[in-house]
């Protein structure tokens, strides 16, 4: 298949994007920016289109689909029974970086919820995503945009040869914003639970409800034959392909030491580092580093983590370590990717 590529980085053309949604509407698949992340779209009521998101994705046919709407007119199409906790944060949080899991209604294909009878609803707040979705005159279903297994896209050229050839059209706006998934979430029992942490953070939902609960998968592998309520948090994700360790302390300075000690079995090792430190490193002669962006910028850290994920394995080193961040607001989002990068190699000092 040859791929149309759109360069929108300086400016939006809206006939590129009403010839997008034309596609969409034939059953082709798009790429597309949208304020978390890239996606590929596909028209939501369609299975074909649907199978064929799945194929380029090479994704687990177990792992349903996000539907992004551009209106409430929409959601009302394919969810039913919206509790009035769920309205309240459809509310508060659309259009933006959230995802709601709600009941579906039976418009809604079993192809696009892996079976499930709930369906997964988010607006995006980004533009381009929004106008593509109007003139579509459908939800339009997307996965992030990468190789299942691979770190998210968040700049075209860090997926463009996984992805050209696979789809009909590439839109290009540059850098994601957020850089990281929707926070996903689910009502169970009047409680919030989150299942993906993202943008909007506990922090952000408690400010609407008290009841908030963050799922322990979050954090936490799942065991074997464990029910999940998300299916995606059971696949390896956003991994490079040498092997990774997280190491995490409160205290910044133990952190890095830590790091030496075990680096000085490796003759090659990578440092993912904040800014800040990259220079504690530098007294080691088989630690080589690259930098994430600065300690207390967690948005910082969020927009460039996947592209930095992805030069890892360019470097060739025999062993990389992650520096953790705290838990907590933006940190979480963070922690739970990372966590998943170094397949639970997880180190707390
Ligand atoms: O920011 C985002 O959410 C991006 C952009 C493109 O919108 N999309 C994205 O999609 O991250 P994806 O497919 O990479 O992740 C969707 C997650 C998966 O973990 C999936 O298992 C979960 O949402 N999910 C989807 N439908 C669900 C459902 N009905 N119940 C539970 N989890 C669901
Ligand atoms: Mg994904």
């Amino acid at each position: 298949m040859k791929t149309k590529y759109i360069d929108m980085r300086d400016n939006i053309n809206e006939k590129n994007i009403k010839e997008a949604a034309i596609c969409i509407n034939r059953g082709g698949l798009v790429l597309f920016p949208t304020e978390t992340v890239y996606g590929i779209g596909a028209n939501a009521f369609d299975d074909r289109a649907i199978e064929k998101i799945y194929k380029a994705k090479k994704r687990a046919s177990d792992n349903p689909l996000i539907l992004h709407i551009s209106d409430i007119k929409m959601l009302n199409q394919i969810a039913e029974n919206i509790t009035e906790l769920e309205k309240k944060l459809i509310d508060n949080f659309f259009p933006g970086p959230f995802t709601i899991i709600l009941n579906k209604n039976k418009c809604v294909s079993y192809k696009v919820t892996a079976g499930l009878d709930s369906v997964a609803v988010r607006m995006p707040s980004n533009i381009i995503a929004h106008k593509l979705i109007e003139y579509s005159k459908v939800p339009i279903a997307a996965p992030s945009a990468n190789i299942s297994g691979r770190p998210s896209g968040t700049k075209i050229s860090d997926i463009f040869a996984e992805l050209n050839g696979k789809i009909n059209y590439i839109i290009d706006s540059g850098d994601s914003d957020i850089g990281i998934e929707s926070t996903v979430v689910r009502v169970i029992n009047d409680t919030v639970k989150i299942l993906r942490p993202g943008k909007i953070t506990v922090e952000d939902i408690l400010k609407v409800t008290t009841n908030v609960e963050i799922d322990k998968h979050v954090l936490n592998k799942v065991t074997k034959d464990e029910k999940v309520i998300s299916p995606g948090i059971k696949y390896r994700h956003y991994a490079p392909k040498t092997k990774c360790i997280l190491v995490y302390s409160n205290d910044n300075n133990k952190m890095c030491e830590k790091i030496k000690k075990m680096a000085i079995l490796y003759n090659k090792a990578l440092v993912v580092s904040v800014a800040e430190n990259i220079e504690k490193y530098n007294d080691c002669n088989n630690i080589q580093t690259i930098e994430v962006g600065h300690k207390n910028n967690l948005e910082e850290i969020s927009k460039n983590m996947f592209s930095v994920l992805r030069k890892v394995d360019d470097l060739s080193p025999d062993i990389v370590f992650i520096e953790g961040v705290e838990e907590k607001e933006l940190g979480l989002a963070i922690m739970n990717r990372l966590i998943r990068t170094c397949e639970y190699n997880y180190i707390k000092v």
